[in-house]
């Protein structure tokens, strides 16, 4: 198969939906809504909307079904990328090839749009509703609310801002990866397997796989802001070591850094030995993730 096309594919698809979704910038109060949209279409790799799409057919699913929930985990994802950018977090001007949402709407605003994002999620999953029954969206709703906070994400992120400027041990910094960046890959993994009705053994080999592929992605990231290329990027290298960030390239080195990465990106495709070849794209995603430079 084709992973470039399938990701081109892919992501034209979820862009449509996001702007269907995603209230007009004609509506009031316009500042927040062209706020939400800037970010949103700014730019994105889409990564976690196609990785529900992509496990929703490892397991027999398709991509119109789950299109709502992916949408619901970009629009999360693009929150959380704000309000990380925001002064009193990481102090980023940059993101997604353009000035970062303070730098152009001011700090209230994008605050507001980042909250606009988290709450209009929920309201977007639930519209799988048309073709999922009640009981799989609860479940999902948990999954997403569970994944994007205080046990999730936001928690990762606490203990990210805690550490900058200290000495912190393999298992904290484990702890911040697996949450501010891991939560959200495991959680778009199980949704798209939950909505399309997987079995728990799918479902927990679907898990592992995402659990190996969201490490990788952050250590990548991590590696990527001391080697990578901001205007591939589309975000400025360098801010890391200049915040004293807990990464692992801080801890174990480069070298180091990319073997663990590696390690991660194999044992995400080897947890998926037992499904089909209706599992490929999910695959080659990892081989992907695993060779990226933006
Ligand atoms: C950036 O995520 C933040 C991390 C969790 C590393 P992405 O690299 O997926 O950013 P976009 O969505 O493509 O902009
Ligand atoms: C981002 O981690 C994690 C979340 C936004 C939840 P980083 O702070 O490393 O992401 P970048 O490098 O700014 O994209
Ligand atoms: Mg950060
Ligand atoms: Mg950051
Ligand atoms: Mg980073």
């Amino acid at each position: 198969m084709n992973i470039k096309e399938y990701l081109r594919a892919k992501k034209e698809m979820v862009d449509r939906a996001l702007d269907l979704y995603l209230p007009g910038d004609d509506v009031e109060p316009k500042i927040v809504h062209e706020a939400m949209r800037y970010s949103v279409f700014a730019g994105g790799k889409r990564i976690r909307p196609i990785l529900v799409i992509a496990s929703a057919e490892a397991v027999g699913g398709n991509a119109e079904t789950v299109l709502p929930a992916a949408c619901a985990l970009e629009m999360i994802h693009t929150y959380s990328l704000i309000h990380d950018d925001l002064p009193a977090m990481d102090n980023d001007d940059y993101r997604r090839g353009k000035p970062t949402n303070h730098k152009v709407f001011g700090e209230a605003i994008a605050i507001l749009a980042g909250d606009a994002l988290l709450t209009h999620a929920f309201e977007v999953i639930t519209m799988c509703s048309e073709k999922v029954d009640g009981e799989r969206i609860v479940r999902v709703i948990k999954e997403l609310s569970e994944a994007a906070g205080s046990r999730g994400m936001v928690g990762g992120q606490v203990v990210d801002i805690l550490s900058e400027g200290r000495n912190i041990t393999p298992e904290e910094l484990l702890f911040i990866h697996t949450h501010k960046t891991g939560c959200l890959f495991r959680a778009a993994v199980r949704i798209g397997a939950i909505l399309a009705g997987a079995s728990a053994d799918k479902l927990n080999a679907l898990t592992a796989y995402a659990e190996h592929l969201g490490l990788a992605f952050q250590i990548i990231d991590d590696v990527l802001d001391v080697t990578g290329d901001a205007e591939k990027l589309g975000k400025m290298t360098g801010s890391d070591i200049k915040k004293q960030k807990a990464t692992y390239p801080a801890l174990y080195g480069l070298k180091r850094s990319k073997e663990l990465a590696e390690k991660e990106i194999e044992s995400a495709a080897e947890s998926l030995k037992d499904l089909s070849t209706a599992a490929d794209p999910l695959r080659e995603i990892a081989l992907y993730l695993g060779k990226r430079e933006s």
